[in-house]
């Protein structure tokens, strides 16, 4: 499976944009990109910790590991991590202290050679959207974790939401949550253009799964894990429509908002899966 779409240009070019895209922004990266925020590490924070004592997870490879969003909050809880991504000036940027072993290793994750049967847990974040085929990374991961290993991967974009806004009448008037939503559909690559000077084609080819497949949808990519040997897959949405707007209502008081956000928040979990088109990420949590 791998040889096959190896061969294939379209996933050699997908590799080419990620390289230039991120290139071109490493050294804003950490600044421009939200998921950096304390509120949104937190919760990732809290999701590890959860995970590490459950499967007592020592060894983590963090797939398009970037500049180390995910590495810098392993390091406080396991003792072995390797980042793998494909742009060598992001894993330069990655902070290697603390107590954890940090290696960094500058290949495609979907060819990239580990140690079969040994790592504890594999986390994907932001990352695998920019892929153009999932499958060899899926195949590659499930093959080096141990029995029973974890794939954590999260903050990717939700197909079901992206139908929802796509279907919508641009020309049309609609609260600003949702004028919002339309216009990171139609100008989110003018942006980076100009800030950046990131041609627009070559970013739209770099979140391939997102602007040319649509994003992901939990019934695709649970079928692929499993197809690949998982036996068990529970998908995690993320980031409800609006919720952005409520956290910053200055007419409300700062906790009573947070509090109000993930009230609704747990709501609309419950409410899964009827309410999955208004969450704008997915993640999941898949079990070898
Ligand atoms: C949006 S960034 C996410 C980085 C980091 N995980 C984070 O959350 O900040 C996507 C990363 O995936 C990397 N990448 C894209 N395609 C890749 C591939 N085929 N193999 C390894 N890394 C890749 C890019 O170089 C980039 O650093």
């Amino acid at each position: 499976m791998m040889n096959i779409s190896k061969k294939d240009k379209n996933y050699q070019e997908a590799i080419e944009a990620n390289i230039a895209v991120h290139s071109a922004m490493v050294e804003k990266y950490n600044f421009v990109e939200p998921h950096f925020r304390p509120e949104s590490v937190a919760r990732v924070e809290h999701i590890i910790q959860s995970i590490v004592a459950q499967h007592k997870v020592r060894k983590v490879v963090d797939l398009g590991c970037g500049t180390g969003f995910m590495i810098n909050i392993l390091k406080k809880y396991v003792e072995e991590i390797i980042g793998v991504d494909i742009t060598q000036p992001m894993l330069d940027k990655v902070e290697k202290t603390g107590t954890a072993k940090i290696s960094l290793i500058n290949e495609d994750t979907g060819s990239v050679q580990l140690e079969n049967n040994y790592y504890d847990m594999a986390t994907a974040y932001s990352f695998l959207d920019h892929l153009y085929d999932m499958s060899p990374t899926f195949l590659n991961t499930y093959r080096f974790l141990r029995q029973g290993g974890i794939f954590y991967a999260d903050l990717s974009p939700n197909a079901y939401f992206w139908d929802q806004i796509k279907q919508l009448d641009s020309t049309k008037t609609y609260d600003p949550i949702i004028l919002r939503e339309i216009k990171a559909i139609n100008q989110k690559s003018q942006e980076i253009e100009q800030q950046f000077g990131i041609e627009k084609g070559l970013f739209v080819k770099a979140e391939f799964q997102k602007h040319i497949k649509g994003g992901l949808r939990e019934e695709d990519i649970k079928q692929q894990l499993l197809d690949v040997g998982f036996q068990k897959v529970d998908f995690l949405y993320h980031w409800y429509l609006g919720q952005a707007q409520l956290i910053n209502d200055n007419s409300i008081d700062k906790n009573q908002r947070l509090e109000y956000a993930s009230i609704m928040s747990d709501y609309l979990i419950k409410g899964l899966p009827i309410t999955r088109h208004v969450f704008k990420y997915v993640g999941f949590i898949a079990i070898k």
